[in-house]
């Protein structure tokens, strides 16, 4: 029997077309799924398209790849995630690879490589992003893990990722669970664009009352420019549909909660750990459990709003364009803040500019924008906010009238809109030369004794609040 280069183990659509997309690429491919008819129906549909090597058992699975192995899992992250790394481990030889391809939290991912190290086997973690189309055509993919096993993988997942001016979206990001850490921000970040797109989406439709199909064209319009996107791309796409039984615009007939699997919430939970402010991304998390209270939201529903309603004209279709770009700066500059406090936490020296370059295509949030980053980070790696880069500071420049004028439209209007607010009041706080930190300082000092630092002097101080007021180094 001809031994096959890599394995997929776990073919539903994702694991099957990343299966295909091995093929096609004139690798040997070992497939294996727990039900076999899947693993069957794969290699009947598609035997024309490469070499498939089938297997009913994981033992037959791990039998027929050339050494070292190459397996990839690719099933729902989760306990069942440990049970077949487990399977397959005991199955395995020192120096053979388990690439785990699911959207497993980078915790669990440092603990499974850890454990596995300790046997001699190469554990990695990888982000794998794009969908089931981009897992068929070129995702963009972020593997964590050793030297020795990207060495092993790179060659093979450069080659089947996206290319962006030839260039493979696909880079060796750190070890153990950074490259599921950096997979979870791109997809905070995925939530922080289409939070965004939404809000420019509601407020354009309720203060101007145009319909879904016009404002599809609007998106259209925008992804000529410095939007250009995937997701603004396909924002006109979902907004131009008719439903078929109503005739209604499709929008019209979706239900208004958002649901989410959970790197959202995971992206916001590690930024709260590591003291990042990610604001962008965590009202794009909370927007969504809002929506998903239908219970609080009827009862609401009788809440006054402003007796305004529609206000503007054509101009505020540029500026929620400006808003919509400054806003997404902030989220980017956020979420890259997140991954450089990891890298630090860590040790696992990312690349920041290296992640820009890999989410220019394949993934979901690929935007002409991300060569920009590229480009601010291959002017400064050391750069302390994306905000700083003399390029992104102009473009914000530019942009921050209209963008007031829009958080004040919203305002008036009473069209939620936390996402552009909130983007815009940490843009203020980051610049602003004084904060009323101070005055937190104060209370914490006269409550609880916490001290505070002088301006002017090193140390720690306590004011007596309670006694005669006089200072004393603490
Ligand atoms: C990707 C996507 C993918 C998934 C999202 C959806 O990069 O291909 O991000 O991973 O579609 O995780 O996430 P929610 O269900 O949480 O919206």
């Amino acid at each position: 029997m001809d031994l096959a280069d890599i394995g997929v183990t776990g073919l539903a659509v994702m694991g099957r077309n990343l299966a295909r997309n091995l093929a096609r690429h004139g690798y040997a491919v070992a497939v294996h799924n727990r039900s076999a008819g899947r693993t069957q129906q794969l290699v009947k549909e598609f035997a024309g398209e490469g070499t498939f090597v089938l297997s009913e058992e994981l033992a037959g699975f791990v039998a027929s790849l050339k050494r070292p192995r190459r397996a990839i899992i690719m099933v729902k992250a989760g306990a069942g995630t440990d049970a077949v790394i487990d399977q397959l481990a005991e199955l395995m030889e020192p120096g053979d690879m388990i690439v785990d391809g699911g959207n497993a939290h980078f915790a669990d991912t440092r603990r499974r490589e850890a454990a596995l190290r300790d046997k001699g086997i190469h554990f990695v973690g990888t982000g794998i992003s794009g969908g089931e189309e981009g897992a068929l055509n070129g995702p963009s993919i972020m593997p964590g893990g050793s030297k020795e096993s990207w060495e092993a993988l790179g060659p093979i997942l450069q080659d089947i990722s996206a290319k962006v001016d030839g260039v493979p979206c696909a880079v060796h990001v750190g070890p153990d669970g950074a490259g599921h850490f950096v997979k979870m921000v791109h997809n905070g970040i995925e939530y922080s664009d289409m939070q965004l797109i939404a809000e420019s989406y509601d407020l354009l439709r309720q203060a101007l009352g145009a319909t879904p199909a016009e404002l599809a064209q609007v998106f259209r319009e925008w992804n000529q420019g410095e939007l250009e996107s995937y997701l603004i791309e396909i924002t006109a796409e979902v907004l131009d549909q008719v439903d078929v039984a109503t005739g209604k615009p499709f929008i019209d007939i979706v239900v208004d909660q958002a649901e989410q699997k959970g790197t959202g919430r995971w992206t916001v939970q590690s930024a709260l750990d590591l003291g990042v402010p990610v604001t962008g991304i965590a009202e794009a998390v909370f927007a969504r459990a809002l929506s998903g209270h239908p219970e609080q939201r009827a009862a609401a529903a009788s809440l006054e709003g402003p007796k305004l309603s529609g206000v503007g004209g054509r101009e505020l279709i540029e500026d929620v364009r400006q808003a919509l770009y400054a806003s997404k700066i902030v989220a980017y500059a956020q979420g890259f803040d997140q991954m450089a406090a990891a890298s630090k936490e860590y040790g696992w020296d990312l690349e920041l500019g290296a992640m820009a370059t890999i989410w220019r295509g394949g993934c979901i949030i690929r935007a002409r924008f991300l060569d920009r980053i590229r480009s601010a980070y291959d002017a400064d790696p050391t750069l302390p906010t994306l905000l700083a880069d003399p390029t992104f500071a102009a473009a914000v420049n530019v942009a921050q009238e209209s963008w007031r004028r829009v958080v004040t439209t919203a305002v008036q209007i009473g069209v939620p809109t936390p996402g552009f607010s909130s983007a815009l009041a940490y843009y203020d706080g980051l610049r602003r030369e004084r904060l009323p930190a101070a005055l937190i300082q104060g209370l914490r000092d006269f409550f609880g004794a916490h001290t505070y630092h002088r301006v002017d002097r090193d140390g720690a101080y306590h004011t007596d609040w309670s006694g005669d007021r006089a200072e004393r180094p603490a």
